[in-house]
């Protein structure tokens, strides 16, 4: 990219698992970087399950601002061509629900282009969302999706499978001896590498095809997943089955004390029974993954 055609990149959720590596991947395919966050200092730390800390060469300018108080962010546009944006409740535990976060955050960085030289807006959604529809999480995404169809934005959401961030926590408890699963597990699923899909996300931006699903190389189940944490950790398999009616039943539970919660709940239980395929655009295994885990975890020792 020559000096004068730099484009110009804000990275939403820059924190986060997919948003790190988000980071990373344009600034190394040689955009000009503007991070919003409300925590600079978690940029530099780094995340859960192998999410890179960022250094100051991974990023030009750094944005503090409150993506829900639109009055804190004046100026986040300014110069900006591209919006990447991969905000959303994951391990959050601000009380706020996914129509607040999800949504709503969304949708205010979508206004705030509107007076701008924003071009095109990357939106991170979810893979298969038609099929878990009725999810809280599912609805507030596909309705940043609907905003971004009706804006006169050149958009692109990218559309993926379950994250190895999510994985991670089949490796923790897999380390500690017993995993639980909701249900049997036999559903079937191709998760992928946060490094993997960053590059999927810029490639998207670059691509003309406007809604891009991806997931990983390995097509396994559940309790597929489980098993191979557990031969990595190198101890014997033990594997709880949680029922689905009395998951479904502490979700409601859970659900009176908080909505918030209760999606997350409800969520996770939806993810433990419906398939989640897509193309395989990701090349790092989940063996590499869990392997990469348990050298972390073994140098901790
Ligand atoms: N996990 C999966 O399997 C999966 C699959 C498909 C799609 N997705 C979607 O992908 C997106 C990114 O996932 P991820 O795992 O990277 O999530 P993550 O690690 O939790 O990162 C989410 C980002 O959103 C920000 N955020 C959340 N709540 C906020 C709030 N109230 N105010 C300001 N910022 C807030 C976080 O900032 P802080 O660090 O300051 O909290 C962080 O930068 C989510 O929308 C998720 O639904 C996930």
């Amino acid at each position: 990219m020559s000096e004068h055609k730099v484009k110009r990149v804000l990275i939403a959720g820059a924190t986060g698992y997919l948003g790190k590596y988000a980071v990373r991947a344009f600034k190394e395919r040689g955009y000009w970087v503007r991070v919003l966050t409300r925590s600079k200092g978690r940029l530099f730390e780094p995340g859960p399950f192998t999410a890179p800390a960022l250094e100051a060469k991974d990023i030009d300018d750094i944005f503090v601002g409150q993506i829900s108080k639109p009055n804190t962010l004046v100026g986040l546009m300014d110069g900006i061509d591209i919006v990447y944006s991969s905000v959303g409740i994951s391990r959050q535990r601000d009380g706020l629900t996914f129509e607040q976060v999800d949504y709503q955050c969304n949708r205010n960085l979508i206004d705030l282009c509107k007076n701008s030289n924003v071009g095109q807006f990357v939106y991170v959604s979810m893979q298969g969302a038609d099929n878990i529809i009725s999810l809280a999480i599912t609805q507030a995404h596909e309705r940043v999706v609907s905003d971004l169809r009706q804006s006169s934005l050149n958009y692109r959401v990218v559309r993926p499978c379950g994250y190895f961030s999510d994985m991670g926590v089949l490796y923790d408890m897999a380390a500690k001896g017993r995993s639980f699963l909701i249900g049997p597990g036999h559903n079937k699923m191709n998760p992928i590498d946060g490094h993997d899909l960053a590059t999927v996300c810029v490639d998207t931006a670059e691509g003309d095809e406007v809604e891009v699903e991806a997931g990983g190389p390995d097509i396994m189940t559940q309790r597929e997943a489980a098993e191979l944490a557990f031969e990595v950790v190198g101890k014997p398999i033990k594997i709880t089955v949680i029922p689905i009616w009395l998951a479904r039943g502490l979700a409601k539970l859970i659900g009176l004390l908080s909505t918030q919660f209760g999606d997350l709940a409800n969520f996770i239980i939806t993810a433990g029974e419906v398939d989640g395929v897509g193309p395989m655009r990701g090349t790092t295994t989940l063996r590499n993954y869990f392997e990469s885990l348990h050298e972390a975890n073994s140098k901790n020792l």
